[in-house]
């Protein structure tokens, strides 16, 4: 017999998560977000348990100065960080940028690396230290939390990186960051680089140690959580792996490898993972960048099993196949696959395990739809029903409706679109020509209703795999200081294509007769 203890499990040590989607994520390239989508990404960050948001790098522009003081002063509970180069200006910035946060942080660096040193600073060691200790010191008398990283740490010669760290600890910094800036650790090589720092620099332990991983060898995930088994307790992370070249540590992945492997890295963070699918369609969403279908934790297929036996295992047991619940990273229910003899009762189980509850015309107009889908299409995933159903509901009650559409394209041309909408009630038909098909799709469309807002956007991503694929597409219109974003989905690009410049367009005027209302 086995005597049950009554003592309490011993706490395990927390992980700091601090997010940088919004700063480091947003350097990628073609990933920049509108000032209302940065505060809509910082609060759905806080409410998720993000411990510290870098918001931005309030220096580098007018609109990242901006973003920064309204996340700030929005915030509630989260720290919020901003990034400043070594300089007083930008120190002053940055300081000015966080002041209205219950909790602002400044997060300061400089190069330490022999080669940036040299040819990114033209500066020589003893330039840098000074820098160090000037820029903690000034940033320290602004606010208290103050966070010093060294850029290309993993490249700097050991002694001398000891050296900087040991400044900035006797200048104020409680967070010490070592960046693998260029990705090119191994996870042995980082978390023993961890280690040693921490056995080597004075007064160590009065400061959180932090891992900031890039993932140009794919290991950015890897090295993280190797520097958190060493002494690191605080991860820099980004939603769906965003950032600069290939990005940085995926916040849902270092998460999640925490909270599945509690055994083997007994630790914790403060994030509720059931907001993790969320973040991650909200960060595709605005940034348009689609996330890679296999992609752990949040990809389409993560919990999609196709295969006979995979799916006999499932319905038996779903510990057979999966390690953690789709409700842990809030995906409604394991995808399986839906085909073209699935029946109208299966389709409207799914849905309502998807979250929706349609009835009578709609759910017969759906359904429709979902068979004429999977009649040109071998499978039909979640993601297909999602795109197939958000399309119907996006499109209800529209002032300018989608009816038809016919085009020509190919090497002969003129590429010409002749199509019909009905505006408000009533039927209406334009042909035009453009520069390639979509751009007679819209030269149609701004026949029929002219407006002076431009295309400033245009994105199509399959929702799923093969030709057969439906498109997503997306749209931005900006015009008169009124941003709009359109999207729509469709297994024909061109028709896609057309709904969603309509979508945009529709949301457009509303927003401009509302404003002139006002
Ligand atoms: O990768 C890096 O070195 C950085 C620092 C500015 C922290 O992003
Ligand atoms: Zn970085």
């Amino acid at each position: 017999m086995t005597s049950k203890s009554n003592a309490k499990p011993a706490k395990k040590p927390h992980v700091f998560i601090f997010d940088t989607t919004l700063r480091d994520g947003e350097q990628s390239p073609g990933a920049s977000m509108t000032h209302n989508e940065k505060l809509e990404m910082a609060s759905l960050m806080e409410e998720m348990g993000v411990d510290i948001i870098e918001a931005g790098f309030p220096a580098a522009s007018d609109g990242d100065f901006a973003a920064v003081s309204a996340i700030a002063a929005q915030s509630k509970s989260a720290i919020i960080c901003g990034l400043a180069r070594s300089t007083p200006a930008d120190i002053d910035r940055c300081g000015e940028a966080v002041r209205k946060s219950a909790r602002p942080r400044i997060h300061t660096f400089i190069s330490t690396s022999e080669v940036h040193m040299k040819h990114k600073l033209k500066m020589g060691p003893n330039a840098v230290l000074e820098a160090i200790g000037r820029s903690v010191t000034q940033a320290r008398n602004l606010v208290d939390d103050v966070e010093w990283s060294a850029e290309d740490a993993t490249r700097t010669e050991f002694d001398f990186l000891c050296k900087c760290i040991d400044i900035a600890i006797a200048s104020g910094a409680r967070t010490i960051n070592v960046p693998d800036t260029v990705g090119y650790s191994h996870p042995h090589e980082y978390g023993e680089l961890i280690r040693r720092l921490i056995e080597n620099v004075p007064n160590s332990d009065k400061v959180i140690w932090s891992a900031h991983c890039h993932n140009d060898l794919g290991l950015a995930v890897a090295n993280s959580l190797s520097a958190v088994a060493n002494g690191a307790r605080q991860v820099e992370c980004a939603i769906n792996g965003l950032g600069e070249r290939a990005g940085n540590a995926a916040l849902e992945e270092v998460v999640m490898a925490m909270k599945v492997r509690g055994d083997t890295l007994p630790y914790e963070t403060s994030i509720d993972t059931t907001y993790l699918a969320r973040a991650s369609a909200m960060v595709s969403r605005i940034t348009g960048f689609p996330v890679q279908y296999n992609k752990a934790i949040v990809g389409k297929n993560a919990f999609a099993h196709e295969s006979g036996i995979h799916q006999d295992g499932m319905l038996k047991n779903a510990e057979t196949y999966e390690i953690m619940k789709p409700e842990d990273v809030g995906v409604a229910k394991t995808s399986l696959v839906m085909g073209k003899l699935s029946g109208r009762n299966a389709f409207r189980d799914k849905l309502e395990s998807m979250g929706y509850f349609i009835e009578g015309e709609a759910l017969n107009d759906a359904f429709k739809r979902f068979k004429d889908l999977a009649d040109r299409k071998k499978h039909v995933f979640d993601d297909d029903i999602n795109a197939l159903v958000d399309e119907q509901l996006a499109a209800e009650g529209e002032r300018i409706a989608f009816k038809r559409l016919r085009v020509v394209a190919g090497t002969d041309g003129p590429q010409t679109a002749e199509i019909d909408l009905v505006v408000d009630g009533e039927e209406k038909f334009a042909i035009a020509r453009g520069n390639g098909p979509v751009d007679a799709v819209f030269n149609a469309i701004r026949q029929i209703v002219p407006h002076q807002a431009v295309l400033e956007l245009y994105q199509v991503h399959a929702v799923t795999g093969g030709t057969d694929a439906q498109a997503t597409v997306s749209v931005r219109l900006n015009g008169d200081g009124i941003m709009a974003t359109g999207r729509s989905s469709d297994p024909d690009t061109l028709v896609a294509s057309a709904k969603a410049y309509l979508h945009a367009l529709n949301k457009f005027e509303v927003r401009k007769s509302k404003r002139k209302a006002a």
